[in-house]
């Protein structure tokens, strides 16, 4: 037997049993005559006491051999400790050693191997399977686990069923690009990884399946960021005979049950907010509702003023910053350089202080008085002792730039609580939206999405106007899940294809498979996937999806560790019948 506990088990009720442990050293300190180690394994840390007094010499040798990181096995008695340590369950006591195996050896470590490491993150990547040792890491990996465990469990219950579906699927051009794998045994044709299960989750539906879920791995060769991977985790799932309220009242009950669980925190019913809506208070179709700062219109009342940077804007709109009033001049110039910075950034920032006297002191004080002032305050929801701070232009580039703002000042001003969790449903999405290089419509959602039944007759007059059932659930300021009603008719499906600028064969080529199956009675159907790496860090309280996936990858794409992706050998390239031009064939 290798072990009779593990380093997360002992404590004041083990006192006098001789036990085994095995695991990782992670400590050693050395007073001369005594000498402690800090044994490490998934479950914990314990103590070992290395006694000279109460051991041989050549025993102590075989000790001082010891490095961190070495695999030990060691025998010894369970004693009371002198000095606790309340922090961990195995505080109270330590191990007086009798005997030690060595069961390996390691070098030592490029960084060190605690949760405050000092390894940089290309360093860890490069040695993730160190990295991972961290207690911090395994925490996080342990902590999925559990979700996708409780999150089956849930699903199953609600008579989900699990059904896998292939990763070697075809390529289509609709939304991010395609990671794309040759085929041997058809030269020259090739099979695309999938961007998410969509089609055959809605052929599962035609199928008869009613109610279908996978915690599945999907693949976009997309640009990436903290929140983004090239392959990913989606919590997929679709239902039969739905209308969006059902598949938002179902999934809303799942995130509650999770934060509940995992959380401890009691849900209210999530806040549902329109697509316009969010656009217009927060310049965001993902907007964090864990604070205020909601925008104000101001274009009809700071018009007309003599101001003229105003008066030659289309939109007029400003934000309320509680308490600002304070701010130094310095903190307002940095704000502004910061607006300044960004690639669509404002050209410059109104500031208004509605001081805690009630009096106003702003940079526009030439144009307006205290009564036009008084206005906007109303407006913006500006009590005394806050800040306005107004941006003028282009509608869709304001919106954007205060968005902007309002994230920036909730990271300056310390206003994301991370133990808070702030759900919300963006609804009524339009279908499509224009795209200046293409040209044409895109799907803003997917192609499949089913239009507004009120909005079916826009489809041929005014695709613009169109609204869709799609629906987004937003957890504090990240998209987490995305969905929709789909389509379920093969005419309506045509015609949206059509729109989007596929002739009838390049519909028919990409998903005439689709379409046929609605030949066939196909259900109304509708669903959704939740980022399972988004909702996991999320509820962490980080933003970054790296250190909750075992192996990510790097900004460029990159796993350092496999270094991957990596050329292929002549002979595979001819084997596939591909032919790669230098300087790219190393
Ligand atoms: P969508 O494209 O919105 O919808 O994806 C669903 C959710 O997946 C997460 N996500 C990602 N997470 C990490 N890295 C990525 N690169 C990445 N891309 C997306 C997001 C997102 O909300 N088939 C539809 C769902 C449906 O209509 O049912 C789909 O894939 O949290």
């Amino acid at each position: 037997m290798f072990r009779t506990s593990n380093c997360g088990d002992l404590t004041i009720s083990n006192v006098g049993e001789i036990v085994t442990l095995a695991g990782w050293v992670s400590r050693i300190r050395d007073k001369g005559f005594v000498l402690w180690i800090d044994l490490r394994d998934r479950y914990g840390i314990t103590q070992i006491i290395f006694d000279e007094k109460r051991s041989s010499i050549e025993f102590m040798d075989k000790v001082r051999k010891i490095h961190r990181e070495y695999v030990i096995q060691i025998k010894g008695k369970v004693i009371e400790r002198e000095s606790k340590n309340p922090d961990i369950k195995t505080g109270d006591i330590e191990i007086l050693a009798s005997s030690l195996d060595i069961l390996n050896e390691s070098i030592t470590p490029p960084f060190t191997i605690e949760n405050n490491t000092d390894g940089g993150e290309e360093l860890r990547m490069k040695y993730r399977y160190l990295d991972i040792r961290r207690p911090v890491i395994q925490k996080n990996l342990l902590m999925r686990s559990n979700l996708s465990l409780e999150i089956r469990k849930f699903l199953v219950s609600k008579q989900f069923v699990e059904v896998e579906t292939p990763y070697l699927i075809k390529s289509t051009p609709e939304g991010a690009r395609d990671f794309i794998v040759p085929s041997r045994m058809n030269k020259g044709d090739f099979y695309a990884l999938p961007q998410s299960p969509q089609t055959f989750k809605q052929l599962l539906m035609v199928s008869g399946m009613d109610k279908y879920f996978q915690i599945v791995k999907c693949f976009r060769d997309e640009d990436l960021r903290s929140d983004r991977q090239p392959e990913f985790t989606q919590i997929d799932c679709e239902m039969s005979f739905v209308s969006e309220d059902d598949v938002l009242n179902e999934f809303e009950e799942l995130i509650k049950f999770i934060i509940k669980k995992f959380k401890g925190t009691e849900l209210n019913s999530f806040t549902r907010m329109t697509y316009s809506e969010a656009i217009e208070k927060y310049g965001s179709d993902k907007p964090d509702i864990r604070y205020g700062m909601e925008f104000g219109n101001l274009t009809k009342v700071a018009r007309g003023k003599n101001f003229k940077i105003f008066d030659s804007q289309e939109v007029v709109l400003g934000l309320s910053v509680p308490n600002g009033a304070n701010f130094s001049r310095k903190q307002i110039d940095s704000l502004i350089e910061f607006s300044k910075s960004h690639e669509e950034g404002a050209n410059g920032i109104v500031w208004v202080k509605y001081n805690k006297d009630k009096t106003f002191k702003s940079s526009v004080d030439k144009f307006f008085n205290t009564k036009d002032l008084s206005i906007w305050a109303k407006i913006l929801v500006c009590k005394p002792g806050d800040l306005m701070l107004v941006i003028s232009g282009q509608k869709t580039e304001v919106y954007k730039q205060l968005s902007l703002l309002r994230l920036e000042l909730a990271n300056r001003l310390n206003l994301k609580n991370n133990k808070e969790f702030a759900p919300l449903w963006i609804t009524d999405f339009p279908l499509f939206n224009w795209n200046e290089e293409k040209n044409g419509f895109d799907s803003v959602h997917h192609p499949f999405t089913a239009p507004k039944d009120e909005d079916l007759e826009l489809l041929d007059k005014n695709p613009n106007l169109v609204k869709s059932k799609a629906y987004d659930l937003v957890l504090n300021g990240n998209e987490i899940g995305g969905g929709s009603i789909r389509i379920h008719n093969g005419n309506i499906q045509r015609k949206v294809f059509k729109i989007l600028g596929l002739s009838e064969k390049e519909s028919n080529d990409q998903f005439g498979f689709l379409i046929n199956s609605f030949k066939y009675g196909a259900p109304p159907h509708g669903g959704i996937a939740i980022g399972f790496d988004r909702l996991v860090a999320i509820l962490n309280g980080n933003e970054s999806i790296r250190d909750f996936i075992a192996f990510p990858k790097n900004n460029q794409g990159k796993d350092i560790m496999l270094n991957s992706p990596s050329s292929i050998s002549k002979e595979q390239l001819e084997e596939l019948g591909l032919k790669i031009n230098k300087p790219y064939n190393k």
